[in-house]
């Protein structure tokens, strides 16, 4: 297959935004930038279409896709009602990066394939113009995954997204580096309760302005155990993980933490092994080792950058990549849920 790409030197143009649409149109994969991470996106309604989706990523076919719409219209095609407590979410933060999850039409206008043949359907109003632009000029809700191959961090910039799928998907949008870097924060509601299921940029703090009543599913930060039931197929999955071991290291006292990075960094190095530190920059000439990589100062610039570090470690050739964890209030919680996969649990909380 050949893929289009829109001009990456100038801005993407209107006309370029239609070829991308028809694309759509006809049945096939487009890779589109949104304001969290790119999507692989096809028309939702279109069964034959989503298939396309789960082939190109190696995706479970019991995972199930987020529903992206351009307008509340294209909302209630979908969904049976929405509650009262959504709708004020609903006004609060879209167009943004939050997905709920709410009860679908008996009509089953969105096959279930999309769905993983649950009765719920996950619906985000994006707020990148690209992508609502694209939604729009297609004229049907898109269902779109983060673009990644299934079990790799998700795509947050152009030069990783064509590695991963040139030749794969029949257009890719370049819309540069996506603004925020991690995938929206996931929720259900239920008895006028919030459950986050995947915490991101909205955080509970946030949603706390609206309810007091917050949760956050356990599986947010613990390992799903065998047969135990999720409320969202995703938290099953191995995530975001290279194939380098990755291992966190988190403490509110920050002394600590690095003087416990510097004895696991020593204690390998003496027995010839090698290791990659992630650390925040203003840790990183603490810390003793040579090989070490900038996080970034603060949560918004760690969200952004986590998963392009992630993709970047096998190259290195390491035994281990120590991580800095981050905490877990505010952003904080998105963060160390990707990072704690990553990990495959080796998190260390002094
Ligand atoms: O920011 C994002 O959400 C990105 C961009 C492209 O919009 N999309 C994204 O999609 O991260 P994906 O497929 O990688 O993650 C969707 C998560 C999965 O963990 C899935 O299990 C969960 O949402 N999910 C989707 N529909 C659900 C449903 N009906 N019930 C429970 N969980 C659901
Ligand atoms: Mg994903």
């Amino acid at each position: 297959m050949i893929t289009k790409y829109s001009n990456q030197k100038e801005e993407i143009k209107k006309q370029e935004l239609e070829e991308a649409a028809e694309e759509i149109k006809k049945g096939n994969l487009v890779i589109f930038p949104t304001e969290t991470v790119y999507g692989i996106g096809a028309n939702a309604l279109d069964k034959n279409a989503v298939k396309k989706i789960f082939k190109a990523k190696g995706r479970a076919q019991d995972n199930p896709l987020i529903v992206h719409v351009a307008n509340i219209d294209m909302v209630k095609t979908i969904v049976e009602n929405i509650g009262t407590l959504e709708q004020k979410l609903i006004e609060k933060f879209w167009p943004g990066p939050l997905t709920i999850i709410m009860k679908r039409k008996d009509n089953k206008i969105i096959p279930n394939i999309v769905t993983a043949n649950l009765d719920t359907v996950g619906i985000r109003m994006p707020s990148n113009l690209i992508a609502k632009e694209l939604i729009e000029k297609a004229g049907v809700p898109i269902a779109a995954p983060s673009a990644n191959v299934s079990g790799k961090p998700s795509g947050t910039n152009i030069e990783d997204i064509k590695e991963e799928f040139e030749g794969k998907v029949s257009y890719i949008v370049d819309g540069g580096s996506t603004d925020i870097g991690l995938e929206s924060t996931v929720i259900k509601v239920e008895n006028d309760k919030i459950d986050i299921l995947r915490p991101g940029k909205i955080t509970k703090e946030q949603l706390e302005e609206v309810t007091k009543q917050v949760e956050v599913n356990k599986h947010v930060l613990e390992k799903v155990k065998k047969e135990e039931v999720v409320a969202s197929p995703g938290m099953k999955y191995r995530h975001y993980a290279p194939n380098t071991n990755c291992m966190m290291i988190y403490s509110k006292d920050e002394e600590k933490m690095i003087e416990k990075m510097n004895e696991i960094i020593k204690e390998l190095e003496q027995t010839g092994k090698q290791v990659l530190v992630l650390a925040r920059g203003e840790h990183l000439s603490n810390i003793v080792t040579k090989r070490k990589w900038n996080m970034g100062n603060h949560l918004g610039e760690i969200a952004k950058n986590i998963f392009t570090l992630l993709r970047k470690v096998d190259k290195e050739n390491v035994d281990l990549v120590l991580i800095e964890g981050v905490g877990e209030e505010e952003l904080g919680l998105a963060i160390t849920n990707r990072l704690i996969r990553a990990c495959a649990y080796r998190y260390l909380k002094l």
